[in-house]
């Protein structure tokens, strides 16, 4: 798969498997992540690997209703970062979560590559999140990315969500966000 076919392929999908994932492949996705670029090669990201017993029950319990769809995956992963970790330029610049963001990119993408579901979600209790990990009171929970096979029983998803997995939701128009030359010139004209 090239990173064009990766990119068109991803979803954020959540029919999950509770198939356990190899370990080669999460080895993969560390490779993945810790790849990533950062302002002065700082590397802000922690990322937890919540697999095992109890940290996985515990992670799962940190889920409010409207993503309990998550709970059937096998590998949740918890990513975490200081402020002070990273550059803060003068006007206001932080990279911390940009260069999480990079960096969790690249782990999904790959995951797409190993025919696997990689989901961010915000939707959690970052302090059950913190409490269930060890995950030091200084770090900002970031996101969570639910991990999985593809699963067939859509069960745990809300009628919106049965809606929205056969179809990417929409994007906004090009033009709306991506300029030429001068801000608000539309780029495809
Ligand atoms: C930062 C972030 C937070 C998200 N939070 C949730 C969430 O809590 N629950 C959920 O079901 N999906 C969540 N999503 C998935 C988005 O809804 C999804 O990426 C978006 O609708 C576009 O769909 P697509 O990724 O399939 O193209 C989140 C995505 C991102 C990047």
């Amino acid at each position: 798969m090239d990173v064009a076919d990766a990119i068109r392929t991803r979803r954020a999908l959540r029919v999950l498997s509770d198939r356990s994932i190899g370990k080669e492949a999460v080895s993969s996705l560390v490779e993945a992540a810790r790849l990533a670029p950062s302002c002065f090669n700082n590397q802000p990201w922690r990322f937890v690997f919540a697999q095992g017993e109890p940290a996985l029950s515990a992670v799962r319990d940190a889920l409010p209703s409207g993503n309990n769809w998550a709970t059937r995956a096998p590998l949740i992963i918890a990513v975490a970062a200081r402020r002070d970790d990273d550059c803060k330029l003068s006007d206001g610049r932080d990279y911390f979560l940009f260069d999480c963001g990079l960096s969790v990119s690249q782990l999904i993408l790959r995951a797409v590559e190993l025919n696997l579901i990689a989901h961010p979600i915000a939707g959690y209790d970052p302090e059950a999140v913190k409490e269930a990990l060890g995950i030091p009171e200084d770090y900002v929970v970031i996101t969570l990315i639910v991990c999985a096979h593809r699963g067939d029983d859509d069960s745990l998803l809300s009628e919106k969500q049965k809606e929205s997995e056969p179809e990417r939701p929409e994007r906004d128009p090009i033009d709306d966000d991506f300029f030429l030359d001068s801000w608000g010139n539309p780029f495809t004209e």
